[in-house]
């Protein structure tokens, strides 16, 4: 019935139900599943597993690519199933319990778990679970719209379930290049050298022996939610975009500029939307995940290709994709994301990288993940894989959250996830400073002048005043810096601080 998908014959005996594939998990397990941004995630196994927790204590540590939709991240947790997650996660209701302290949260570097994995520093994988859109004659797994950190929990893995997915186009070949980095310390170069370079397989390559069973799934991936471009986000376009013509006016950068890479949410996703209004041509991206920006661009021929590990679509977008996909193929890639963030590639290949800040201090130390410094949002995710790496590293947000009761612009950051070090520019929609070569007291001139809310722009300038009588390479106020912080969280507003 299957031919077409399960090109090795002796594979369709393994055919089991979502129930008895995971009836084969048992407590204390490490299961990795394939998923990256609710595309290419495994949705079938997981609610079975679930269900299968009503009558039984099942406790698992599970990794994925990063996001995964409902089906696995807020069912297993409503089940109690998830003891610990890694590597990334934004799902609200997983959100709570890891902020309730129920889930073990480990937030990595996208491209660092299957290292660790590799390299025995975590639990290895005792079975990993892959959405599949076909078994090749050799028993290779050809993914569907993600290949994440499946390639490698797949080669890893004891014991691998597929989950066949018959709604995925059979078209979907093709579209991966896998290429597993060789072993350390006597590792040869990743050879690609641009945003197009295919360098390894279509499929995974494993060991057919270990596939002990083959789901049938029958979805494809969720849609994600994603907000218009606003006034806000569009100025904060129009800042980079003003920017990046000054860099190609004074020779440093061409009207191809260099690939960019583009994080997700919606300020990312309308950054992106800028540059379909500019004189740039002939761009290419080398990122983790596509957008449904990623579509305009190529629609209008302002892009030319794209390489990443994930697709994050809105439904519209999904619609448009698989209408004209044959066409959109032709411009993309998808990479295991140890290779679409890998430190080696980016810093070759002199990416110009946009992600987005919770919040940035006057120095420009950023803020991705915790809020107020204590409650974790989604994860790291790739942002610091390219931030540490990048020609370029950008980090955007709008002035202020909240209806104004915060400042995305504070004293001293919470929690540091990309330090000073790191960040080049530093975006609002109020302006951007360009903290290149910068001091520390030079940036928080820039900071301040350039990216704070009116609203707040007085006290962070007294702040820095005061700051600047205590002295030092980085002065501060220490028992004022997160005087901003105690006030929302008192109060709900920051502002009751001055
Ligand atoms: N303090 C508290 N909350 C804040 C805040 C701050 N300084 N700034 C923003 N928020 C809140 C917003 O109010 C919003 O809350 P809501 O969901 O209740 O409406 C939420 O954070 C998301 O902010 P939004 O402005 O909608 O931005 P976004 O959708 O672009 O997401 C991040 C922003 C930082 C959460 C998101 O980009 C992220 O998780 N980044 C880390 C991972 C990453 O960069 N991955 C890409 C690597 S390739």
């Amino acid at each position: 019935m299957y031919r077409d998908r399960i090109r090795m014959p002796s594979l369709e005996s393994k055919i089991i139900s979502p129930q008895a594939a995971a009836a084969m998990i048992s407590d204390g397990m490490t299961i990795g599943m394939s998923g990256f941004t609710k595309s290419g995630d495994a949705k079938v196994v997981a609610p079975a597993l679930a269900e299968r927790a009503q009558h039984e204590k099942i406790k698992i540590t599970l990794l994925t690519g990063a996001s995964v939709s409902d089906e696995i991240d807020s069912t297993l947790t409503k089940a109690g199933v998830l003891a610990r997650r890694m590597p990334y996660q934004g799902d609200p209701t997983l959100r709570k319990a890891i902020n309730a302290g129920e889930v073990m949260y480990v937030d990595q570097h996208l491209s660092e778990t299957v290292e660790m994995l590799r390299s025995n520093q975590i639990n290895g994988i005792d079975i990993a679970i892959i959405d599949a859109t076909a078994i090749t004659e050799n028993g290779g797994i050809v993914p569907t719209t993600s290949v994440g950190n499946s390639a490698s929990f797949a080669i890893l893995a004891k014991k691998i379930i597929i989950e066949l997915n018959v709604a995925q186009p059979l078209g979907l070949e093709g579209l991966h290049d896998i290429y597993i980095p060789t072993h350390r310390p006597t590792r040869e170069p990743v050879p690609v050298v641009s945003p197009d370079s295919r360098v390894g397989t279509t499929y995974i390559p494993i060991d057919p022996s270990k596939i002990a069973g083959i789901v049938i799934a029958d979805k494809r991936d969720n849609p994600v939610k994603l907000e218009a471009p606003d006034a806000d986000t569009k100025a904060i376009a129009s800042h980079l975009i003003e920017f990046l013509k000054h860099e190609v006016k004074v020779g440093r950068l061409t009207n191809r500029l260099a690939p960019l890479q583009s994080g997700v949410g919606a300020i990312a996703n309308a950054v992106l939307h800028g540059f379909a209004d500019c004189p740039f041509h002939d761009l290419t991206m080398y990122s983790e995940v596509i957008q449904d920006s990623v579509f305009d661009l190529i629609d209008t021929g302002k892009l030319v290709f794209a390489s990443a590990t994930a697709y994050s679509l809105t439904q519209s977008c999904w619609d448009r994709f698989y209408a004209n996909f044959e066409t959109y193929k032709k411009h993309m890639v998808l990479r295991p994301q140890e290779i679409s963030n890998h430190p080696e590639v980016i810093r070759r290949l002199g990416l110009i990288a946009i992600n987005t800040a919770l919040e940035a201090d006057i120095y420009g130390n950023v803020n991705s993940t915790h809020v107020g410094g204590t409650h974790m949002m989604n994860g790291i995710g790739g942002s610091g894989d390219f931030a540490g790496n990048a020609y370029l590293t950008t980090f955007v947000t709008k002035s202020i959250a909240k209806n104004g009761a915060i400042s995305s612009i504070v004293p001293m950051v919470t929690h540091v996830d990309h330090p000073e070090h790191d960040v080049d520019l530093l975006i609002t929609e109020q302006g951007l400073a360009d903290l290149r070569g910068l001091a520390p007291r030079e940036r928080a001139k820039v900071v301040i002048d350039n990216c704070v809310h009116p609203d707040f722009k007085d006290a962070l300038r007294d702040y820095y005043k005061e700051a600047l009588k205590r002295g030092g390479q980085t002065p501060h106020v220490l028992e004022k810096a997160f005087s901003w912080h105690t006030a929302f969280r008192e109060t709900g507003d920051m502002k009751k601080a001055f």
